[in-house]
């Protein structure tokens, strides 16, 4: 786990969120206390629990996305979950877990590629000696003890010169577009959709692998360009040379030692009274959440994960019920609560230019691709976020998401008309075109309902 200090992952974060200082401080020192916490001997270690958050805040302030720039910067499992979804007919308590399993699959995954990256150079180096295996068989050289590299004449070593100089070419990449046959592992998929409703990860047994196991795996002839046929092979080998064991308990460590799981729209469950299902009250989900967050164990399909530690980061609006109308058990486990705040207009135009994936620098690089140099003034940046705020003001607030509806229809006619219209030149947007674009539609209530 990266050790970045509370301040260094503020500014981070400040990279992609502009504002909402408060949450930011929260889960840095969140993610902080995680990794002091390991540092400390065993027994107190156990005791400390992680600091599990509430963000409060309306809705498209950056709640979600302070979470996912969180996990990535972490490099930590993270799976983001819809408390509501559990109150919908169907989602009975054992399905609460599921996000434990999410999490599962996702540090696997996360590790396996990590493990990849690793034998890669390895991988591709066995490739390219089955390819030239294929190209050329190597002959057996001989076996009666003399110098083979004495006698030019010989068989053996005739085969390896070709073998070597092959290979050379090989490596330069001359020979890639050359078609080659080979036999490729063709994994079986065995119809296990049949199996019913109850997901086999509940048995904590991972059947895909086993039916691997026992099925042998089928040789499939295939026929690509050298090139891929690099590709495909090497996977395989990298396949062949991670060993998946180790790779499940490093991610069931990873999960129970530094997994994020964020739990969104925790209001829609606070509240004793009957969710949207028929059958699943708030409460209810809200007693299901409860064993996970506090600790318990859950089974995967990679063995056992305690969730004593991970850290959960709870969000909703909190429009209608408050964090005190949760039940008691489950506001102990969320001590910290921050407010995240409705965005301004100056905030709107920082978002528009400043994160690293701004959605100006988004458009600008779409349009690129055509020639087009996307160019805003100031005023039109400015125009843009007054908008955005009166829209937010009369509509309802949808706070930055509204910047993207904004900006598709500001930007319609453009997107359509390039290339074909517009050549490969500079576009400039001013406050003017802004304005003629977007005003009637503002004005006209009804009409922004639909469009904006
Ligand atoms: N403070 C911010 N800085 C930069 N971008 C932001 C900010 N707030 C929101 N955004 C942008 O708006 C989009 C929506 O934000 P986000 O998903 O974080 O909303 P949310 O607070 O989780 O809302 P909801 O309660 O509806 O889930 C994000 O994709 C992000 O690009
Ligand atoms: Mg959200």
């Amino acid at each position: 786990m990266k050790a970045l200090t509370p301040s260094q992952i503020v500014n981070e974060l400040d990279k992609y969120i502009i504002g909402q200082t408060e949450a930011k401080r929260a889960v840095a020192i969140a993610l902080r206390n995680r990794w002091r916490r390991q540092q400390i001997p065993d027994k107190l270690r156990e005791e400390i629990l992680p600091n599990n958050i509430i963000l409060i805040g309306p809705t498209g302030v950056g709640k979600t996305e302070i979470a996912r720039r969180l996990a990535k910067l972490a490099e930590a499992p993270f799976v983001k979950v819809e408390a509501s979804k559990f109150t919908e007919v169907g989602y009975v308590g054992r399905d609460v877990e599921s996000m434990i399993r999410d999490l599962a699959d996702y540090a696997v995954n996360l590790v396996k590629s990590e493990k990849t990256a690793e034998v890669q150079s390895k991988a591709e180096e066995l490739a390219d000696e089955k390819i030239l295996d294929f190209l050329i068989p190597p002959v057996k050289k001989a076996h009666n003890g003399e110098n083979v590299e004495a006698d030019t004449n010989n068989e053996a070593y005739q085969n390896q010169k070709t073998r070597e100089w092959m290979k050379q070419k090989l490596k330069n990449g001359e020979l890639d577009n050359k078609m080659i046959e080979f036999d490729a592992n063709s994994q079986n998929s065995i119809g296990m959709q049949v199996l019913g409703p109850f997901g086999l990860d509940d048995l904590g047994i991972n059947f895909q692998e086993i039916m691997g196991n026992i099925m042998p795996k089928k040789k499939k002839k295939r026929k690509t360009p050298i090139s891929e046929a690099k590709a495909i092979i090497a996977q395989e080998e990298a396949q062949k040379l991670i060993d998946m064991d180790a790779v499940q308990k490093e991610a069931i460590d990873r999960v129970q030692e530094s997994g994020i799981v964020f739990i969104d729209e925790i209001d829609k469950v606070a509240g004793g009274g009957k969710g949207a299902g028929p059958d699943v009250s708030r409460e209810g989900v809200q007693r299901d959440l409860l064993p996970i967050v506090e600790g318990s164990n859950v089974n995967t399909k990679y063995g056992v994960v305690k969730t004593d530690h991970i850290l959960f980061i709870a969000s909703g609006a909190f429009h209608v019920s408050k964090p005190s109308d949760l039940i008691p058990e489950l506001q102990g486990r969320f001590p910290i609560r921050v407010e995240l705040k409705s965005l301004s207009q100056e905030d709107f135009i920082k978002i528009l230019t400043m994160p690293e994936n701004a959605l100006l620098k988004q458009y600008n690089a779409l349009l690129e691709t055509e020639g087009v140099k996307l160019e805003f003034t100031q005023d039109a940046i400015k125009e843009i976020a007054r908008i955005a705020s009166e829209v937010n003001d009369q509509v309802e607030n949808i706070g930055a998401r509204r910047l993207h509806t904004i900006l598709t229809t500001l930007l319609d006619e453009i997107l359509f008309d390039v290339p074909d219209k517009i050549p490969a030149e500079k576009v400039r947007i001013s406050a003017k075109t802004v304005k003629q674009k977007l005003d009637t539609i503002v004005k006209n209530r009804d009409l922004s309902k639909f469009i904006l």
